[in-house]
């Protein structure tokens, strides 16, 4: 039976207090970061209540609202039986309009489908990496052929990917820097201690890994800018102005999300913010 290492969001909580740049940015850079997301799915998806929707690895159920706006239904799975049984709260307290069936399940377990939207959120950070390519086939298995798959993962400066191991100390939290086998080996469950192993990875050679496996990214967007800059203090939005601007957007984001459609899907999508990549 597995279990998610961050119990109760503890280490993640812990990181978001101290590296966040004022407080209440990183709750703020989430959510307009998926509020675009939103509106660009709306452009692409029919009417709420024919969405079909999968969200993967839906741990406490945080996304669930936000899937809610845009699918009818929506399968939420989770491998780790204690964080799905607070999705399943977050379910029944969203109602059954809502339309959502909880289940402790791997993708490879998932019988419906396909989805016309599947969520993947925070995910493929913390697998192994030989997970990865398998998983986004599976995905691709699970999407309808003119659906959308809603990505959004730890990323790295471009050319910069980096693996990490945290964990609390009476300091904080230590992210320590660690190779490739040893992130393997913490993502496999084969470390004693409980420590969050964090792949950041890299966003163009993510994008172009999915191209090879038969997806196209139709829109990204990077956000929980943590890192400082003396332009950040003349501007509203930081988000905003990394997202403008080519050359801060190889460097600067902690996370980001990306819509990919598989390459059979249908209808152009044409964003200005497309046009950089
Ligand atoms: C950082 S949490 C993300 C939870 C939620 N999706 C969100 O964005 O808030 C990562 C979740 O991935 C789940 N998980 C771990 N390995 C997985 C896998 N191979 N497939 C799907 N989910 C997985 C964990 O149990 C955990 O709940």
């Amino acid at each position: 039976m597995y279990t998610y290492p961050d119990v109760d969001d503890r280490i993640t909580l812990r990181f978001i207090d101290e590296a966040e740049p004022y407080p209440g940015y990183w709750a703020r850079s989430d959510e307009r970061a998926m509020a675009r997301a939103a509106n660009r799915l709306a452009k692409l998806l029919g009417p709420r209540e024919t969405v079909a929707a999968l969200d993967v690895g839906c741990g406490p159920g945080r996304m669930l609202s936000w899937l809610a706006r845009l699918a009818g239904t929506i399968v939420a799975i989770d491998p780790d039986a204690a964080r799905l049984a607070r999705a399943t709260e977050m379910a029944a307290a969203l109602g059954d309009s809502a339309g959502i069936e909880t289940r402790v399940s791997t993708v490879d377990e998932v019988t419906e489908g396909p989805f016309d939207l599947v969520l993947c959120s925070h995910i493929i950070q913390h697998i192994p990496t030989t997970e990865l390519v398998p998983l986004l086939n599976r995905l691709r298995e699970l999407t309808a052929p003119d659906g959308v798959l809603v990505l959004t993962y730890t990323r790295a400066p471009v050319g910069a990917e980096r693996f990490t191991l945290d964990r609390v100390t009476g300091g904080g939290v230590e992210s320590l820097d660690v190779d490739q086998a040893r992130f393997d080996e913490a993502a496999q469950g084969r470390l004693a201690e409980k420590v969050l192993p964090i792949h950041y990875r890299d966003p163009i050679q993510l994008a172009q890994l999915g191209r090879r496996l038969g997806w196209s990214e139709v829109w990204s967007w990077s956000f929980h800018v943590l890192q400082d800059s003396p332009r950040f203090r003349a501007v509203a939005d930081r988000d905003e102005l990394v997202n403008a601007t080519p050359a801060l957007l190889r460097k600067f984001g902690r996370d980001a999300v990306a819509l990919w459609r598989p390459q059979t899907a249908t209808g152009a999508f044409p964003d200005a913010d497309n046009a950089r990549r």
